[in-house]
């Protein structure tokens, strides 16, 4: 035998081997909401876990629980920066879980802040600078690109939150607003009380004005949810009907349910807990929240049954790092989506100011109850054992 069939034999032999024992790439695309988009994580926003506690709430307030951000004005991937795309998005972390014994994979990202399906999802999203749906992006990306027999399409879905009217954001939005509302203006009226009572020269009218100014009119939501399941599935069949025709392959369908940020056990503490001192003794409001999140996932998984869709259950992703769980919160907190009102009560009320170091400067209001880094990752860890358990088998 020649040296150059000898070359051949074992030529042919490697490419037998290969082709046998050829690994599943996985091509993955995430789309959706800002959950998926990564919003919230590039603005240097850490957990504190030194934060004072005080028995005088104004105090508490004060003392955050979040440190930075260090980046007022971060660098969100393209095309799209409005979209608020960070390459901390759970997706991009997925190559970090996945068993490269078993599978390679490919990650991309069509996700948008504020996306629903039909404002993303199928039609662009304008109010984002976006002027293709994020249909058409996957489209566009994946049909430039060659699908060989290992190649494996995935979709992996985070929607609902965005979607309807009201929104269930909206909705858990407001809860929340009201429940701050109240608790500010108690800071405030009390502050004022003792800054008339030092003669200080702010009156209590002035403070009164102030909150007045700040209430915005999101109160006008009706209780009529337009929005359905049958949505959803509608959506998802012209998902599969557009990627399979622009690839000639049937993309597989994950659902994304959402995780509460809530600790479920301690409502009885929550006086310790900064981030959810406007709710304060008002179960009320905290089992509403909760409600509209189980009404949420309870639309989601019904539309993964009904569209034979796969599910990345991720309801128990914050367990023991949920607001006041006493360990590091893997979800931003209301605070943070305050700041901006609270500059401008500083600037009427100076002393509240001279109190101690203030909370994240500027509007982070985008930021609150999304997953921080940390929790990016974790969804990512989940993902890859639901690709592993419900897609390679
Ligand atoms: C990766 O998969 C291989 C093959 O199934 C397995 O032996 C190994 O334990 C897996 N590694 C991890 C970290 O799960
Ligand atoms: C988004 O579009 C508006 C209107 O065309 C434009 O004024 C604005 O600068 C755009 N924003 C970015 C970040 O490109
Ligand atoms: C804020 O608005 C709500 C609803 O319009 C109203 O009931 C409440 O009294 C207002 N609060 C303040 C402090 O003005
Ligand atoms: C592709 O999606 C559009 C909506 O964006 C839908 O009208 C159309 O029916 C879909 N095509 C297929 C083949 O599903
Ligand atoms: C909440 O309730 C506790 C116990 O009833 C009480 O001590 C505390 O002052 C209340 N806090 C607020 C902010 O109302
Ligand atoms: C608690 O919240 C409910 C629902 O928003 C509200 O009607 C009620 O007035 C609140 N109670 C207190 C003590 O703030």
């Amino acid at each position: 035998m020649t040296r150059s069939s000898n070359f051949l034999i074992s030529f042919l032999l490697f490419f037998l081997v290969y082709r046998v024992e050829a690994k599943p790439n996985l091509r993955v695309a995430a789309l959706g909401d800002s959950v998926a988009s990564g919003e919230g994580t590039l603005y240097g926003l850490t957990y504190n876990p030194c934060y004072t506690t005080s028995p005088n709430y104004a105090i508490q307030y004060l003392r955050t629980i979040w440190n930075g951000p260090t980046d007022l004005h971060p660098h969100w991937l393209g095309p799209y920066p409005e979209c608020h795309r960070s390459p901390f998005a759970s997706v991009f972390q997925l190559p970090f879980y996945v068993n490269q014994t078993k599978a390679s994979v490919e990650v991309f990202n069509f996700a948008c802040t504020g996306g629903a399906i039909h404002n993303g999802l199928l039609e662009p999203q304008l109010s984002k600078n976006a002027t293709l749906s994020q249909l058409q992006q996957l489209v566009d990306s994946w049909s430039a690109i060659s699908w060989s027999d290992d190649d494996i399409p995935i979709l992996v879905l985070s929607f609902g939150a965005d979607d309807g009217q009201p929104t269930p954001l909206d909705e858990i939005a407001a809860v929340v607003k009201q429940a701050y509302d109240q608790y500010i203006a108690q800071i405030l009226v009390d502050t004022a009380i003792y800054q008339v009572s030092l003669d200080v020269g702010v009156s209590l009218q002035n403070v009164l004005n102030t909150i007045q100014q700040l209430n915005l009119s999101t109160s006008s939501l009706t209780s009529t949810r337009v929005f359905t399941s049958s949505e959803y599935v509608k959506a998802i069949s012209y998902l599969k009907g557009n990627v399979s025709a622009a690839i000639h392959k049937m993309p597989h369908i994950i659902v994304q349910t959402y995780y509460s940020p809530l600790n479920p056990t301690n409502e009885n503490n929550l006086l310790q807990c900064p981030d959810m001192a406007g709710l304060v003794n008002n179960s009320t409001k905290i089992t509403q929240i909760k409600q509209l999140l189980e009404e949420l996932n309870s639309k989601v998984l019904t539309a993964a049954t009904d569209s034979s869709s796969y599910v990345n259950d991720i309801r128990e992703l914050m367990k023991h790092h949920e607001y006041c769980s006493g360990h590091e919160e893997w979800a931003y907190g209301p605070t943070v989506s305050l700041e901006e009102d609270i500059e401008t009560i500083f600037s009427e009320v100076p002393i509240l100011a001279a109190l101690g170091p203030v909370a994240p400067q500027g509007n982070y209001g985008v930021s609150a109850f999304h997953p921080v880094p940390a929790a990016q990752s974790r969804i990512a860890e989940y993902l890859w054992h639901t690709i592993e358990k419900d897609i390679l088998i």
